[in-house]
């Protein structure tokens, strides 16, 4: 048996933030960060709007484009870097808010690896006869945890949900897929603050030495798309559709190319996402899907990479 993506849905809160509305909170210029990161604006979410609330937004548009209703599910996975509270999970909340009943919900966390992290756990889960039928959610709110002072961060962050939904199949499916870590480099990106008595101890902002990121990212990225295709007996050649972590497009295209894949079969929506982290590689599946680029049958390679540091890909023949 095996795993198979079928529908996707996403959610992007109302409020768009452009760079030119940067330029008046920090010390920075549409030009720099249009060179430096291929982004134009982001989506922010709403007060009052949580996490969870962007990933019940795009699920409930996942589970209309599969034509399921809640009571099919089984499984939710939350990934997630930016949870609604400590406890309990974004997932369990998830459940609640779409009166899912009988669901096992739980959240991960690999920061903007976090949803090919998912994919691959519940591709066991699912292969395994265990579940028949998850939602798989990327949703953050990173808006909260930026230091909106710090022009080398704040410009390159958004807020965003996207969901698939995965199910079980006698044809494949997700072929492959490969995660891997290494905390020793957990200080090049990072959010150090800590909730420890009651108060906050440290800064509870991200922080990060871009270039050892962007030098870092691309191999990572590289290497392990090679793996998973290797152990999928797929080459660079057979990929439809290769779709990165939107962090960067300097990233995405360093990547397509040390990689054997044009560029135009990369998905890019940096540019009007912004970086969404875990929410960032089913944001761009859902637009690819909806602009008819993505088509039942189509080879996918995701590949992710971020804090931790925590990167891994996954194939998929489209269901
Ligand atoms: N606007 C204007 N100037 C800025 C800004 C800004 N928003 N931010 C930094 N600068 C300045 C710096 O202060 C520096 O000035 P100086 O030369 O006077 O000291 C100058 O721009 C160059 O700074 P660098 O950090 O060297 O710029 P770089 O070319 O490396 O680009 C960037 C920075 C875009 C962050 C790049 O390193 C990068 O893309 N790194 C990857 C990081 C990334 O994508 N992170 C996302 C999270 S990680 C993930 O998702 C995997």
């Amino acid at each position: 048996m095996y795993a198979t993506l079928i529908a996707t849905g996403s959610y992007l809160p109302e409020k768009i933030l452009t760079n030119k509305d940067l330029e008046s909170m920090v010390d920075t210029s549409d030009e720099w960060i249009r060179t430096r990161s291929g982004i134009e604006q982001r989506h922010i979410a709403a007060e009052h709007e949580t996490t969870s609330d962007l990933a019940v937004n795009a699920a409930k548009r996942a589970l209309t484009n599969a034509g399921l209703q809640t009571s099919d599910i089984d499984l939710i996975v939350v990934a997630t870097t930016t949870p609604d509270v400590i406890f309990p999970s974004t997932a369990c909340i998830v459940q609640d808010k779409l009166g899912i009943k009988n669901a096992a919900a739980f959240d991960i966390q690999a920061v903007c690896s976090g949803f090919v992290y998912a994919l691959s756990i519940v591709d066991k889960m699912i292969a395994s006869g265990a579940h028949n039928r998850a939602l798989v959610i990327g949703a953050e709110t990173y808006s909260r945890i930026l230091n909106w002072k710090d022009r080398a961060t704040c410009v390159l962050f958004g807020d965003g949900a996207g969901a698939v939904i995965v199910t079980r199949s006698d044809k494949p499916g997700i072929l492959a897929s490969k995660i891997q870590s290494d905390g020793s480099r957990r200080n090049i990106l990072n959010v150090p603050g800590q909730v420890r008595n009651g108060a906050i101890y440290g800064d509870p902002t991200v922080h990060m030495d871009g270039q050892a990121v962007f030098k870092f990212a691309v191999g990572a990225m590289v290497d392990i798309c090679n793996a998973t295709q290797a152990a999928a007996g797929v080459t660079s050649a057979d990929i439809d559709w290769l779709v990165p972590h939107q962090a960067n497009v300097r990233i995405i295209d360093a990547t397509a190319k040390k990689l054997g894949v044009p560029l135009e079969k990369s998905i890019v929506t940096v540019s009007k996402h912004g970086n969404t982290s875990a929410a960032s590689i089913p944001l761009a599946l859902d637009v690819a899907f909806r602009d008819g680029r993505l088509k039942p049958g189509n080879l996918v390679q995701m590949v992710g990479v971020g804090g931790g540091f925590t990167w891994g890909s996954v194939l998929a023949r489209w269901g």
